[in-house]
């Protein structure tokens, strides 16, 4: 979610990306601009090890619940994708809730370099690609049981189409998308307020954004960097009915919508659980590859 920063020059409302070569523009500012705040997960290897090895799984409890209804991972979860892996403490949480397989995908140099090396201090086998998500490799085309993904990922793609064929692409038949991202409603209202108050010139539809900065409760302040140092990087707000076509047009098949108040992080600091919770704060999508054959039957 963006955050309008005091400098007036760093939060620009953009038009939304339309062509392939502005997509590929805006995801290499990003990969700029993940780089410098990827230095924040660095700091967070070591408690992100002890927390692995302990066992322990990072996957939000909404994530948990909408794939038991596959069953266990420890059963159907050969190969799992985590699309915008980021540090890779989600990738690894994966296998401790039973994938037999993980493997990583992220745009950031510095992120996939903090990933493996939190493979390696954990000693749980894993793959990491550093790519664009919209050109993951094409050897993992029909390799993965689960494809999962979310919780801060959407906003930073420029082409949603782009995306689900990708997801469509390397799922196995059969195979299952999980996502759980910020729910869209969330962009309209100012972070910083104690009550909700809708952002000046904040819309909900076609709305694409760039900045400056990293907001206090996730990255904060880059260390060695002056705000206006750092990179600038380019979100848009994705609509649910935008994420939902996209994943019907791409061919697979939902099974699962949800829209919650629970969030995975603080998105509004100052705001009273009980005023945050009157907005869906998340939602959550899990569908299907149909299996070979064609059918797509639930259970
Ligand atoms: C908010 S983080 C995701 C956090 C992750 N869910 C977690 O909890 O660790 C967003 C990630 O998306 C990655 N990313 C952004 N644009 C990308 C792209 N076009 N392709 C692949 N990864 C991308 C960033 O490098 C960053 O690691």
């Amino acid at each position: 979610m963006p955050i309008e920063k005091a400098d007036p020059d760093g939060f620009h409302v953009e038009s939304p990306a339309a062509s392939p070569d502005e997509v590929r523009r805006r995801h290499e500012a990003n990969r700029s601009a993940w780089n410098e705040g990827a230095t924040q997960y660095t700091k967070e290897i070591a408690s992100s090890r002890d927390f692995l090895l302990a066992g322990r799984s990072n996957i939000h409890p909404i994530e948990r619940r909408n794939l038991a209804r596959y069953g266990s991972l420890a059963d159907w979860c050969r190969t799992a994708i985590h699309l915008q892996c980021a540090g890779g403490r989600d990738t690894l949480s994966l296998a401790n809730e039973g994938a037999q397989r993980v493997i990583g995908v992220d745009i950031s140099d510095l992120m996939v370099k903090n990933a493996r090396e939190l493979a390696r201090l954990t000693g749980i086998e894993a793959t990491f690609y550093r790519c664009d998500v919209l050109e993951a490799p094409h050897e993992l085309d029909g390799t993965a049981d689960l494809v999962y993904t979310g919780r801060g990922a959407l906003c930073w793609l420029h082409d949603l189409d782009a995306w689900a064929a990708v997801v469509h692409r390397l799922l196995k038949p059969g195979g299952v998308l999980s996502l759980f991202d910020g729910h869209p409603v969330q962009w309209l209202f100012r972070e910083d307020s104690p009550t909700l108050e809708i952002a000046d010139g904040a819309r909900y539809f076609g709305y694409a954004v760039s900045d400056k900065g990293w907001c206090e409760q996730y990255i904060g302040k880059i260390d060695g960097m002056e705000a206006n140092e750092e990179s600038r990087k380019y979100e848009h707000n994705w609509t649910l009915a935008d994420v939902v076509q996209a994943v019907i047009d791409s061919g697979l098949v939902v099974d699962v919508l949800g829209e919650h108040p629970e969030d995975f992080w603080e998105a509004f600091p100052a705001l009273p659980a009980a005023e945050r919770e009157r907005i869906p704060n998340t939602f959550s999508l899990c569908a299907r590859k149909a299996a070979a054959g064609g059918s797509c039957s639930t259970g």
